[in-house]
């Protein structure tokens, strides 16, 4: 719930900007720390979805470990007090440099998602006189059910290592010398709230630790990657941590020595971030009431890319309820961020919050329009 007093103070901020209210988010690591150290578990938080770096010395001051796609970000990670040893570095195209860098800070492992990638951090290592500890990335060919664009562990993927190359990854693997593999990784997708998801990537890991082992190959990592999702239509509610980590207690088989590693991201800050923004003008459609507001697809992309539904409030009006669109100013017509949505009656002036915005919403604005970068404020500091 944002308060009367947060609203009131609001009403002094110039819009648009992020709100992120770190109750929330304090709430959410513990439940997480809670749970992780229930059951054995390091969790690496994705700095992907929120790299603010208010956000992350709060997140690291709980003592998660960072995964990181970008030198940039792994550099972040390290500012913000994250430890390079629990930092782990993903993605389907590290540059040199990246690799480089990340091994210079002696991160703890490399997640690798091809055969020519493993070949270079190698040969990189080796220059720079290194072992670096390297995870395989596999594509475990299970469909996420969530929206196309943030699905990744199906056969028409460009993420992970096939299945049928692993005999081939062995083999090259055993005439590298700079290179130690340490585990296995899997991220499937984004977004996912169907609990039975996870319960089949599950068995799909406990198979491919069966073989794993079965070539004398010893895993002391298996990270199961992020992708957990909130309730968009129920702002407060939290995500369902208690049943996730259950649900991977209960299904992957662990041998001694493994710890099992995750990559959460939108679970842990979504709920706790709201675009806030103002009215600019109602403006009479042919069929509809347009709210124009001063937040626009540059400050939140979701629902322009992925057609996301972000639950919209006025939160200065307490009317007559009436259907609007309410859009941005950007020369977009993909710049909506809801249809025929019921507000109180709206007015110039009004202040909209887009809640659930914390994940991937700040972290992924853009200039576009030559529009300023959204601001942040926080409930800390009202
Ligand atoms: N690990 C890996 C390797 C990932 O690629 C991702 C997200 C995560 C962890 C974190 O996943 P999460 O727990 O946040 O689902 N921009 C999109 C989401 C893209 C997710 C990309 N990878 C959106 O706004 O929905």
């Amino acid at each position: 719930m944002i308060s009367d007093y947060t609203i009131g103070k609001f009403r002094e901020i110039e819009t648009p900007f992020y709100y992120y209210d770190l109750d929330v988010l304090r709430s959410t690591l513990d439940t997480v720390r809670k749970e992780s150290k229930h059951s054995g578990y390091q969790a690496h938080y994705a700095l992907k979805a929120n790299s603010n770096p208010r956000i992350l010395k709060i997140i690291s001051s709980y003592g998660m470990g960072g995964d990181c796609v970008s030198w940039n970000e792994i550099a972040a990670a390290l500012d913000s007090g994250f430890s390079p040893s629990k930092i782990v570095f993903a993605g389907v195209g590290k540059t040199d440099k990246d690799i480089e860098a990340a091994l210079e800070a002696n991160i703890s492992c490399f997640n690798c998602e091809s055969i020519p990638e493993i070949e270079v951090i190698d040969h990189l290592a080796a220059i720079h006189n290194k072992t670096a500890h390297i995870a395989l990335r596999i594509n475990p060919y299970i469909e996420a059910h969530t929206h196309k664009y943030i699905t990744t562990g199906i056969e028409a993927s460009k993420f992970g290592i096939n299945t049928w190359e692993l005999d081939e990854v062995l083999r090259i693997l055993a005439t590298l010398n700079n290179v130690r593999l340490i585990g296995i990784h899997f991220h499937i997708g984004s977004q996912i709230s169907r609990m039975s998801v996870f319960k089949s990537l599950c068995a799909r890991i406990n198979e491919l630790q069966e073989w794993f082992f079965s070539h004398g190959i010893d895993l002391t990592s298996i990270n199961v990657g992020g992708g957990l999702g909130i309730d968009y239509e129920n702002p407060e509610k939290s995500p369902l941590f208690e049943e996730y980590f259950s649900l991977l207690n209960e299904f992957i088989d662990l041998r001694p020595g493994q710890t099992l590693h995750m990559e959460p991201g939108r679970s842990v800050i979504g709920q706790c971030g709201s675009l806030i923004s103002r009215v600019l003008f109602i403006k009479n459609g042919s069929n509809t009431l347009f709210a124009i507001i001063d937040a626009g697809m540059t400050d939140l992309i979701r629902p322009a890319l992925y057609q996301a539904h972000h639950k919209i409030e006025n939160l200065t009006s307490k009317g007559h309820i009436y259907r609007y669109d309410v859009v941005g100013p950007v020369c977009e017509s993909a710049d909506t961020f809801g249809k025929y949505i019921e507000l109180p009656e709206t007015r110039r002036g009004d202040i909209i919050a887009i809640r659930s915005a914390g994940a991937y919403g700040e972290a992924m604005a853009s200039r576009y329009n030559m529009r300023d970068l959204p601001a942040s404020v926080f409930s800390d500091d009202l």
